[in-house]
């Protein structure tokens, strides 16, 4: 984050959901942010802004991605702080939703700012024209709307709307400013009602429960169509509804239905539900409430796991029925099929897709210039996996066209527009989007953002097999990316990594290591262990651990260097090989771990020693080898996952230099950047040695951890565990005057794992991470 644009301290006014959560992420960004709302109580003034601080420390979650980052938020109140606002660059309005409240603060603010401060309003529904009248010229210059998504921290859509007086200069600096350190993906929308993601999602919404209410389906069954088969995965529509709020809905409809032209398809779709007030009446909204349209109710319903749903029809819970997926392709994304389905299926996907599709093609270019903007605002605010023209293409403009004239309904000219054509297609190895010119487009990324996602439009892999592949970056850099089933690493990315470093060193200057799967690697392939267990082929699992152990050694000593690019999950095998790497360029969400001994085992792919070799060099930590040991041990022992990659540092998975990327899409560059910036004289690093306490240390480790066994904070056979750990990690049975070498160090990691895996409860364990994904407390 070295070319940061000049905005150095910001002030964000209002500490609700919104404003509280905007400024966790600019002060998870290292900028300072002052954080103001009205005075409630004489005796603490600062009670509002305080209280919001302090509920965002504990929440999960988490706001805020360190304590370091709760720091850099000062709190205080309008009355008394608003003369600070003279020393912020960009002034973030997120009071209540009312015009006239926000023109009255707009007053203060236009004689406290200073020249040049940029302000934004984070406004749902308030056009920015309105919201700017009464003001001076020099205000409406540097005023904009910026509407973050909720969690601000874990939504990554921004969209920014300028007004004709906007300065364009100021709007992309905020907009940089927002891309790249506070990691959104910025789209540009229109001075619209609801911009784009909320006028589609609303509607969308709306038009799904209406149909389901209409068609007499049950919260499962609507699920069922509305969530995996369109690209909605988890959640469908109504768990969707219980996540955000359900209380949210009849306010985005009074908003709506508010400023919406006369005419508007939403109006006519837009109803009261009885059902919906009367659960909103009794509490039940969502997540957040009682309960939603679905529930846990342990007590009630062990059966069905506590899985309750709501009747639509009585308002009663009962257990929760898992309705079939569509069958053949309609299940699986083929839309075209789905909608042809007879019966509630077929009329259900229609009723969604047909009224949905149609009103987003006849909103370009009003609420955003082009389709590819509102493609991107559906998949980060609404999580779709495509956005609505890309499902468009999934079913065919023209056929989508021939369906509503059919009907008799209205068809939008860009939908005739496309006719035969998709509004998407890949050309010259370039995405390219259908414009409203009736030409294609290339789809143009942001300066600095590098995609793989783009590099394999125009290449072949270097190297590929089932599990990982190898890319030419360009600029004497090449990448290795997993693709495997959850990036699960097995002997066929242990044989390419083997394959990778001759061609490196050969043709390249650097690697990366780097995938856009959903998460960077869930570790070893537990199932393959399993299954060989099952077998007793014990020298299989043995041959596999050396494998893996050689693979990270071999790019740890390779003659060039090696910098991983984690995100998302990167846990045992896959926190393994960041820790083999010369630097570490981590997104700035990076849950990394060794979370062996959850699985009854030991990192046994070099993380013990590697582990042990960066706490003691880390500048942070207290001297000595015990502290090291001891440090490692209090973090492994229990699985300890970092909830983001500023943790990670602080549980020295990444060392003090190691880089964070705010934005996702800009990950794949910096880390490129930094691997070039390596390689200008680079030398491996030198073979360490380990001097450990040996039998005196391992007995103080399990004495440590009797205590957690004897206050029930640990099972038998965590102990058991804990040990073989406390073993590798003291050295075995050696003292502080031998020389233990890295060979030694992995020899330890083998015989303990392999010691572990023949245990029946270690088995236990594994089984069931495999079918449940939770750890089993044996
Ligand atoms: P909220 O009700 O949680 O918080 C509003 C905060 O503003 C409260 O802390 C209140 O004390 C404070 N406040 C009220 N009047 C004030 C005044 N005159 N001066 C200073 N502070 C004042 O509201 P929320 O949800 O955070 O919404 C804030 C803004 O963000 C609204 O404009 C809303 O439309 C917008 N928004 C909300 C989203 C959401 O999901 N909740 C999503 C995107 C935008």
């Amino acid at each position: 984050m070295s070319d940061l644009p000049a905005v150095r301290r910001v002030c964000v006014i209002g500490a609700g959901v919104m404003g509280a959560g905007i400024a966790a992420q600019v002060a998870n960004a290292g900028v300072p942010v002052l954080l103001l709302d009205i005075v409630r109580d004489e005796t603490d003034r600062n009670a509002v802004a305080r209280g919001a601080v302090e509920r965002m420390v504990k929440a999960d979650p988490a706001p805020f991605m360190s304590a370091a980052a709760a720091r850099l938020v000062e709190v205080g109140n309008i009355d008394d702080d608003l003369p600070k606002i003279d020393q912020c660059d960009w002034i973030v309005e997120a009071i209540v939703e009312r015009l006239d409240l926000k023109q009255a603060l707009y007053a203060q603010i236009e004689s406290h700012r200073h020249a040049g401060a940029a302000i934004s309003s984070n406004t749902s529904t308030i056009p920015l024209a309105q919201l700017i009248e009464g003001r001076g010229e020099e205000f409406r210059r540097h005023f904009l709307v910026t509407h973050f998504f909720n969690p601000p921290r874990y939504m990554r859509l921004l969209e920014v709307v300028a007004g004709p007086e906007s300065d364009p200069a100021l709007v992309s600096r905020i907009a940089d400013f927002a891309d790249r350190a506070l990691g959104k993906s910025v789209v540009p929308a229109k001075d619209t009602p609801g911009f784009i993601a909320n006028r589609i999602g609303t509607f969308w919404l709306q038009a799904a429960i209406n149909a389901a209410f209409d068609l007499g389906l049950t919260v499962e069954e609507a699920d069922a169509i509305a969530g995996k088969p369109m690209g909605v995965p988890g959640t469908g529509i109504f768990g969707l509804v219980d996540l955000v709020g359900i209380d949210l809905m009849p306010h985005l409809k009074a908003s709506l239905t508010a400023t919406l032209p006369p005419g508007d398809p939403y109006l006519a779709i837009a109803r009261d539900n009885p059902r919906i007030e009367a659960m909103i009446a009794a509490g039940l909204t969502g997540r957040k409430g009682k309960g939603g349209f679905y529930r846990l109710n342990r007590e009630a319903n062990s059966g069905s796991g506590g899985k309750e749903a709501i009747d639509l029809a009585t308002g009663e819970y009962r257990p929760s029925v898992k309705a079939a997926p569509p069958p053949g392709e309609a299940g699986k994304g083929d839309l075209a099929a789905l909608i042809a389905l007879p019966g509630k299926t077929g009329a259900y996907a229609w009723a969604i897709l047909g009224p949905t599709l149609s009103y987003a093609a006849a909103l370009v270019p009003r609420i955003a210039d082009d389709v590819a903007a509102v493609d991107a605002a559906m998949r980060l605010g609404y999580n779709w996996r495509h956005g609505p023209f890309e499902l468009i293409d999934k079913l065919g403009a023209a056929n989508l066209a021939a369906r509503l004239r059919a009907e008799g309904r209205p068809v939008p000219p860009l939908l005739d527009l496309a006719g035969d054509r998709p509004f998407w297609r890949t050309e010259g190895g370039k995405r390219q989007f259908l414009g409203t010119d009736g030409a294609y487009h290339d789809l143009v990324r942001p300066a600095g953002v590098l995609l793989l996602e783009d590099l394999k439009l125009a290449a072949q892999p270097l190297l590929a097999n089932g599990s990982a592949s190898l890319w030419d970056l360009g600029d004497g850099v090449a990448a290795l990316e997993f693709h495997s089933k959850m990036n699960a690493l097995d002997a066929e990315t242990m044989a390419l990594i083997h394959q990778t470093i001759p061609l490196v060193e050969e043709r390249f200057k650097a690697l990366v290591i780097y995938n856009e799967g959903s998460n960077f690697s869930a570790g070893a392939n537990l199932g393959l262990a399993l299954f060989a267990v099952a077998m007793g082929a014990w020298g299989e699992i043995e041959k596999l651990v050396a494998a893996g152990q050689q693979a990270y050694k071999a790019l740890k000593y390779a003659p060039f260097p090696v910098v991983a690019a984690p995100f998302g999950v990167a846990v045992g095998g896959g926190c393994e090989i960041l820790l083999h790497s010369d630097a570490i360029q981590a997104h700035a969400e990076c849950y990394t771990g060794l979370v062996e001994c959850g699985v009854g085992l030991v990192p046994a792919w070099g993380g013990c020693g590697e582990m042990l070799d960066r706490w003691r060099s880390n500048p942070l930590a207290p001297h000595g080898p015990m502290p090291a040991v001891a440090k490692v041990f209090e973090t492994v022992s229990v699985a300890t996952v970092s909830k983001s990659a500023a943790q990670a540092r602080e549980l020295g998975f990444l060392r003090p230099a190691d880089g964070i990327t705010m934005n996702r899409d800009r990950l794949l560059a910096d880390a490129k950047a930094r691997a070039l910036a390596l390689a200008q004289g680079y030398a491996p690093p030198a073979r360490p040695e380990f001097h450990l306490p040996g039998r005196t240390g391992r007995a103080a480790l399990d004495l440590a951890v009797a205590s957690f066994r004897a206050q029930g904070l640990a099972t038998d056979y965590d102990t058991i565990v804990a040990g073989h750990l406390a073993k590798v990690l003291t050295g075995g049975d050696t003292d502080m005057l031998d020389a233990l070498t890295e060979d030694d160090m992995l020899r330890l990691e083998r015989e303990a794992f392999m010691d572990l895996v023949r245990d029946g409860r270690t088995q236990a364990r594994i089984k069931q991470m495999l079918e449940t994904g939770k750890p089993l407390r044996n």
